[in-house]
């Protein structure tokens, strides 16, 4: 029985992994750098395979979509977790940046549940990691809170579709990762409602558990979605973007 956790370098896949390693014969974590793997099975042991794929590359997604149909594992964990975040306006992405972040935080972890779920039975689980920029339009982070609102929508959808497989979507909001620039022009930058990862995976974990479809670890963040649902979206985007102004 193994898990899959992609993004298994960054500091939320490591936890994951932490969380996860008793529970599983092996986990493939799967990452762009042969050395952060490696420090990777160092850190926790011979359970971890390395499986190296860049998801930003479409051949290399499909690989690793191939290497579950030949190797037929039986997996009790897919954990989407790598993603990537950039704060700035649309008109400033390159055309390559924007298919990168549309390739690794959706294509890829839209390919992999499909690859994985012949592979999964009753009491696995399905983890995406999206974010509670999902909940809301986002000036300034747009791609990558409407890639994050696709990822929330398509994991619950799957959640209905397949009887005995939970697939949460996990949305947390500011967490302190490397994800996240310290200080922007020489400004120390406040993240609210930050947590730490641990209770990002706790939260998940323990909610997947319970069935549900999404996860959001806070209650500042719970606080959060409710406002997204019952103000508009309009003066949701003022408030944020006011929020935001002096970092950009
Ligand atoms: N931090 C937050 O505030 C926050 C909030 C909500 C949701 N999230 C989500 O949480 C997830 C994990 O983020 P994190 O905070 O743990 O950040 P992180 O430490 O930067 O981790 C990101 C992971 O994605 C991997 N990745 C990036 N580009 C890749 C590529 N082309 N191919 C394969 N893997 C790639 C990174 O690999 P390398 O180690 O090689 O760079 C790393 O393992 C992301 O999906 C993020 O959107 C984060």
């Amino acid at each position: 029985m193994i898990a899959i956790v992609t993004g298994a370098t960054g500091d939320i896949g490591k936890e994951f992994i932490r969380k996860l390693y008793d529970e599983v014969d092996s986990i493939w974590a799967v990452g762009r750098s042969d050395e952060k793997l490696s420090g990777l099975a160092e850190l926790y042991g011979d359970k971890i395979i390395k499986v190296k794929a860049d998801l930003s590359d479409k051949e290399q997604i499909l690989s690793l979509c191939r290497k579950i149909e030949s190797e037929k594992p039986e997996i009790k964990y897919l954990v989407n977790n790598a993603g990537i975040a950039r704060m700035a306006p649309v008109s400033e992405f390159s055309l390559e940046e924007i298919s990168d972040m549309l390739d690794i935080n959706d294509k890829a972890a839209t390919l992999l549940c499909r690859a994985s779920l012949p592979f999964m039975t009753e009491g696995s689980y399905i983890l995406n990691v999206a974010s509670a920029s999902a909940f809301q339009p986002n000036p300034y982070i747009a791609l990558y809170s409407a890639s994050k609102a696709y990822l929330l929508s398509f994991t619950r959808s799957l959640n209905v579709e397949n009887d005995g497989i939970t697939c949460t979507a996990v949305c947390p909001g500011w967490v302190d990762t490397k994800m996240l620039p310290k200080k922007n022009n020489g400004k120390e930058i406040k993240y609210p409602g930050m947590v730490n990862a641990d209770i990002v995976i706790d939260a998940a974990i323990k909610d997947a558990r319970k069935g549900k479809d999404v996860s959001v670890c806070s209650f500042y963040y719970r606080y959060m979605r409710f406002l997204s649902k019952v103000m508009p979206h309009r003066l949701e985007m003022k408030l944020w973007v006011s929020g935001i102004k002096e970092y950009l």
